[in-house]
């Protein structure tokens, strides 16, 4: 199985692309939703989160693990690899979602100037400036920690007049530090889902960038180069779910994120 791990609920906006990209492949999600949400916690706190789950993917027999969430990927994700990886799973591997992202995302600019929504802990890590700049080191790059963003999606919030003032404060925060972006990222995995805001809020000249396909592009990329990778993967088409809360929280909320009846098993770190 590919695993899939997010702080919570979030990444089930990537698993979505991923399963449309990749639908022969199995997928094993993880959510730690008792300990979401990771926006606002410690570097040390988020990669012992991180670390926890990665390990519990991998005992359940994923050979590859896509961290679907930025601040993870942020914060957890180089330490795992540089120095988890090769001393302990050296037939492993871990991949995150920033790089992808970074790679693709000046293509989206015409101006050269693009902006960046994202949590405080991925805005504070500063990853998504130090990885755009490996690829497009002329574009300027600026970031805006949304810290309302979360709690309004995972409270059901998005479609209300709370929502439509807190967004519409952070795009004119974001636009009057730089008037020039006409390109922005929503580089937390729950701010797709507050998309109708969004787009109410930035004029209609700025356009909006997703990472749930640009993810699954490159992840079928990935594969393609890494056939000793992809022949170890199962192929049945199926998902199965994994929560560090109950069955029942996890239904409920991947219902707000347009998941279905999906029964979950309950784990315990
Ligand atoms: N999944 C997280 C991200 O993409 C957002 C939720 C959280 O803060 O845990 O940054």
């Amino acid at each position: 199985m590919i695993g899939v791990f997010d702080s919570g609920f979030g990444g089930l906006t990537i698993l979505r692309d991923l399963q449309k990209a990749l639908p022969q492949y199995d997928f094993l999600y993880l959510g730690d939703n008792a300990r979401a949400p990771y926006g606002s916690r410690s570097f040390e706190t988020i990669y012992r989160y991180t670390l926890e789950s990665v390990r519990e993917l991998f005992r359940r027999g994923c050979p590859l693990v896509i961290l679907a969430c930025n601040t993870a990927s942020a914060r957890a994700l180089r330490s795992i690899q540089q120095q988890v990886l090769p001393v302990e799973f050296p037939d492993r591997r871990v991949l995150g979602i920033i790089r992808p992202t970074a790679e693709e995302i000046g293509g989206f600019s015409k101006t050269g100037h693009v902006g960046v929504f994202a949590t405080a802990g991925t805005v504070s890590s500063r990853s998504y400036v130090i990885e755009i700049e490996h690829f497009f080191p002329q574009l300027k790059v600026t970031q805006h920690a949304c810290p309302m963003w979360v709690p309004l999606v995972e409270n059901g919030e998005c479609d209300t007049e709370g929502a439509q003032f807190f967004v519409k404060k952070d795009v004119e925060a974001l636009l009057k530090e730089d008037p020039e972006i006409d390109a922005v990222l929503l580089a937390c995995t729950h701010y797709p889902l507050l998309e109708r805001q969004i787009r109410a809020a930035l004029p209609s000249h700025v356009r909006l960038v997703f990472q749930g396909d640009i993810v699954a592009a490159k992840t079928v990329d990935y594969l393609k180069r890494h056939p000793e990778m992809e022949v170890r993967l199962s192929k049945g088409g199926k998902t199965e779910f994994l929560t560090s809360d109950t069955a029942k929280f996890f239904k409920k909320g991947a219902f707000l994120f347009g998941m279905q009846d999906i029964s979950a098993e309950s784990l315990t770190f």
